[in-house]
């Protein structure tokens, strides 16, 4: 048995990783220490990343070799079969050069479907596949595992009524200030256009609905979105950002997929950040999947610490959870066809022995 997939080439994939954030560093940490894959480059937004090496980033024990570049052309020269893409803002024309080079993409950055995507530039993004003959593949914790788990679960029912996905956390431990904002926390709830603004930003759980009414054959006619902000009662100070009482410190929403006056597909958030503020729903601490048909179906994915976290505080875990899924679809998004493909297409993405 070699280490890498059966489809893929029989060397250690040769990987690209793009920023070091949060997600990001928890994602070449991983690169590193697989040995089915060869970190050859990585790239820095931030300016004192660059020349850095990748371990200093990734805290890693040892020096790779491999110093982070904002040089995007000396990157695409480096014939790499892949790129787990990570950046806060996702760029179309970053997506376009990668996949025109040749790599194939692993995003957490707002990808599931392309869906969401402007006609002109989903269009690039396949021309760019084709010319390629690269893959284009989204994935994270939500959305991503939970859509999969839902999918997975619909799979024990003979009627599928509903896939209802919620994430129910307290997000205070998110230490990522413009996704916090751009999500509502913090402003004004009567802000005129928050909620389209919310929406827009949280887009990409419309495509992880529409992705799974697809899987359970659902043809949806439209995609809707509501969402309900409430004040934080007092001021809470989260050393990355503040949230002054009566702004928002809960935002419950879905993003709902429709057929006819049937709702059969949601996926949401019941957040709250700081200390002052009761959400609608009691929290849940974790992922909440349902799937309501015969029978209902209910699960709730926490991610919890093992025996050998040393980290102070969990949010680190968090953040694996949503690399990996990522990460570890890397030897089957280089198997695929060139195009955008779903997890509703590829073969399960699993996790690696530590052998
Ligand atoms: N599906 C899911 O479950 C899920 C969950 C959470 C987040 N996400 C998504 O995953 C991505 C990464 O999240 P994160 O928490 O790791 O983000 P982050 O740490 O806030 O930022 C990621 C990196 O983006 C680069 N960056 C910072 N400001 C930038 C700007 N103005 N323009 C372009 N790049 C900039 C930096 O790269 P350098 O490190 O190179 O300086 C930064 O480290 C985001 O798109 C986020 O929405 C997905």
């Amino acid at each position: 048995m070699t280490a890498t997939s059966p489809d893929s080439p029989d060397r250690p994939l040769k990987v690209i990783q793009w920023t070091t954030g949060n997600i990001g560093r928890r994602s070449l940490h991983a690169i590193i220490g697989r040995p089915d894959m060869k970190l050859v480059g990585v790239y820095a937004h931030g300016a004192d990343k660059v020349g850095k090496d990748a371990a200093e980033l990734a805290g890693w024990p040892e020096p790779t070799g491999v110093t982070a570049t904002n040089d995007i052309d000396a990157l695409l020269a480096l014939g790499a079969d892949a790129c787990c893409y990570n950046p806060l803002w996702p760029s179309i024309d970053e997506l376009v050069a990668l996949l025109s080079a040749g790599v194939n993409v692993c995003s957490s950055a707002a990808w599931i479907t392309g869906g969401k995507q402007t006609p002109e530039d989903r269009e690039r993004i396949l021309t760019a596949c084709e010319t390629g003959q690269s893959t284009i593949f989204g994935n994270g914790a939500h959305p991503g595992m939970t859509n999969m788990v839902g999918m997975v679960l619909s799979g024990s029912c003979e009627r599928v009524d509903e896939i209802r996905i919620t994430e129910s956390v307290d997000c205070s431990t998110y230490e990522s200030a413009d996704t916090q904002s751009a999500m509502g926390f913090g402003q004004d709830p009567d802000t005129p256009g928050l909620a389209e603004s919310v929406r827009r930003e949280s887009e990409v759980f419309a495509e992880s609905a529409a992705m799974m009414a697809d899987a359970i054959g659902a043809n949806l006619d439209k995609l809707t979105f509501d969402v309900q902000f409430t004040a934080a009662t007092g001021d809470s100070d989260l050393g990355f950002m503040k949230i002054p009482a009566g702004t928002v410190g809960s935002v419950f929403g879905y993003h709902r997929g429709w057929v006819g006056d049937r709702n059969v597909v949601s996926v949401g958030f019941n957040w709250t950040m700081g200390d002052h503020v009761t959400p609608p729903k009691p929290l849940e601490h974790g992922h909440v999947i349902q799937v309501f048909g015969m029978p209902n179906m209910r699960t709730v994915v926490h991610c919890l610490p093992p025996n050998d976290w040393t980290e102070p505080g969990f949010m680190g875990l968090g953040m694996i959870y949503t690399a990996m899924p990522v990460t570890n679809a890397v030897p089957s998004v280089v198997a695929a066809r060139p195009g955008i493909v779903t997890l509703a297409d590829l073969p399960p993405v699993t996790g690696r022995f530590a052998g």
